[in-house]
């Protein structure tokens, strides 16, 4: 059977440029262009890679018509239906469930490794007490790279593996710092008789002058909510951990680049924007004022939490944080929160106008993720620093994905460019 190909006639001048297709197990095919700039000396354009795929990978696949997400081929409901989040991470690193001794070791060795050094306690000191926990993360995760120098080149399998666990085991004592720093807390360290997400909530609710008793119902919502958050397919941030790793870079400092990244209201930083903004509505009244700014064109504000590059469908993510959200309002008795009132009409209201099922905008994971976490105790300024705790292991199995594929060259985009074209210097005195 001859390969599927594709045919390219450039300004009806023969002859002309055939490229393959290529077929991936499920999803678009792709059009191989490589060796179009050779062929023709022209570049793609696609600002923003709407229609680009950066890579072929094994790890996670969105079916956004049909509100699909699969992590190996298993559906995000089943995983946060079924398991706990360290069998996700095994899942999205190894790309197989774990046996019941593949999952008691891999949580024996991350649970041995959630302790930082000791040293690094110093760097919190440094920033305000005010300051975003984010720019914290971004500052002291990238530090990593000056600690763990025995787990930094990026050539070895054993040093790749143990900052991909240490990267998984430390997030949580990181960012469980960063909000105790932020509150003015002591640091509180980790207890390795604790599942992960319990020790997350115990590092960063404890204190010092009583127990703490992680409430079970909580911890299991807090693993979902990890496991909903794990990976995401060429999202941002994981195209810039894939991006900063392309030129050898050490693991924490990719992670870092991604932190930074997923910052962004765009991005993971919607959690709190959307938050942010059911605050500003206020009240269920003033919905359809902020659904109208929503439709001008010449107002920049956006319904945050809503819509998605890939979703053309409902996020199934928001799907199970929406059942999550009134399960811990259920628990902690919160009968009538007012945020949740306003997001779930503005979700009734948004899903019936034209405008939303037109652009096919739906509730993303950020819709109601915020609403969730401030139920747990979190200030919106940790919204995203949990996202990026969760989403460490899909940055680090992409990261390790591209590293061993024996394809992989540092990524450099070209560009189309409208500047000045040559011209001389002009002494100042002529200017
Ligand atoms: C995440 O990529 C991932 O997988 C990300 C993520 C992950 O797990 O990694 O899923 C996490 O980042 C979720 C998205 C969180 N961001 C938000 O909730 C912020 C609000 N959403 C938008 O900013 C926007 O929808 C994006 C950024 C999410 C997607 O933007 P796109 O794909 O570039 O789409 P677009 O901006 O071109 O919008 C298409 C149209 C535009 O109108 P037109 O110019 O065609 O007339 O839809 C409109 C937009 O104006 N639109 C919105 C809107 N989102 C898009 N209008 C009002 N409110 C919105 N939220």
């Amino acid at each position: 059977m001859t390969k599927p190909t594709a045919k390219l006639e450039i300004g009806g001048q023969s002859p002309e440029h055939e490229f393959d297709i290529l077929k991936g197990s499920v999803g678009p095919d792709v059009i191989n262009i490589a060796s179009l700039y050779k062929d023709t000396g022209m570049f793609t354009y696609d600002p923003g890679f709407t229609s680009t795929a950066s890579c072929e990978s094994k790890i996670t696949y969105i079916d956004g018509d049909e509100g699909i997400l699969l992590h190996r081929g298993y559906p995000i409901e089943q995983l946060a239906e079924h398991g706990d989040f360290l069998e996700a991470c095994y899942l999205l690193l190894y790309g197989e469930l774990p046996t019941k001794a593949q999952k008691e070791d891999f949580d024996y060795r991350v649970t041995h490794h959630t302790m930082v050094h000791e040293q690094m306690t110093r760097f919190f000191t440094g920033f305000r007490r005010d300051a975003h926990p984010m720019a914290v993360m971004c500052g002291v995760v990238g530090a990593m790279s000056a600690f763990y120098h025995d787990s930094t080149d990026i050539s070895d399998p054993h040093q790749r593996m143990v900052a991909s666990l240490r990267m998984i085991a430390k997030m949580p004592t990181i960012a469980a710092m960063a909000y105790k720093y932020h509150v003015g807390q002591p640091f509180v360290y980790p207890k390795n008789e604790l599942s992960y997400a319990a020790n997350f909530l115990h590092m960063c609710f404890a204190v010092p002058c009583e127990d703490y008793k992680v409430n079970p119902v909580l911890a299991r919502a807090m693993e979902r909510i990890f496991i909903l958050h794990a990976d995401h397919e060429q999202n941002a941030s994981t195209s810039t951990v894939r991006l900063a790793g392309s030129s050898g870079a050490n693991p924490f400092a990719c992670i870092a680049a991604g932190i930074a990244c997923l910052w962004g209201p765009a991005h993971g930083g919607a959690n709190e924007a959307a938050l942010n903004m059911l605050s500003e509505i206020g009240s269920v009244d003033r919905i359809p004022e902020f659904i109208d700014r929503a439709k001008d064109k010449n107002d920049p504000f956006r319904l945050m939490g809503f819509g998605h590059r890939v979703y053309k469908n409902y996020d199934p993510r928001a799907k199970i944080m929406q059942k999550t959200c009134h399960e811990v309002l259920g628990e902690l008795g919160i009968k009538d929160d007012p945020q949740l009132d306003i997001a779930m009409e503005l979700e009734r209201i948004a899903l019936t106008d034209e405008y939303f099922i037109e652009k096919k905008l739906y509730p993303n994971i950020d819709f109601y993720s915020g609403i969730t976490l401030k139920a747990l105790g979190f200030p919106t300024t940790m919204f995203t620093v949990l996202f990026a705790l969760a989403r460490t292991v899909g940055w680090i199995a992409q990261w390790k994905e591209m590293i061993e594929d024996p394809k992989q060259k540092i990524g450099r985009p070209r560009q189309l460019y409208t500047g000045a074209t040559h011209r001389d210097y002009v002494p100042i005195a002529k200017r």
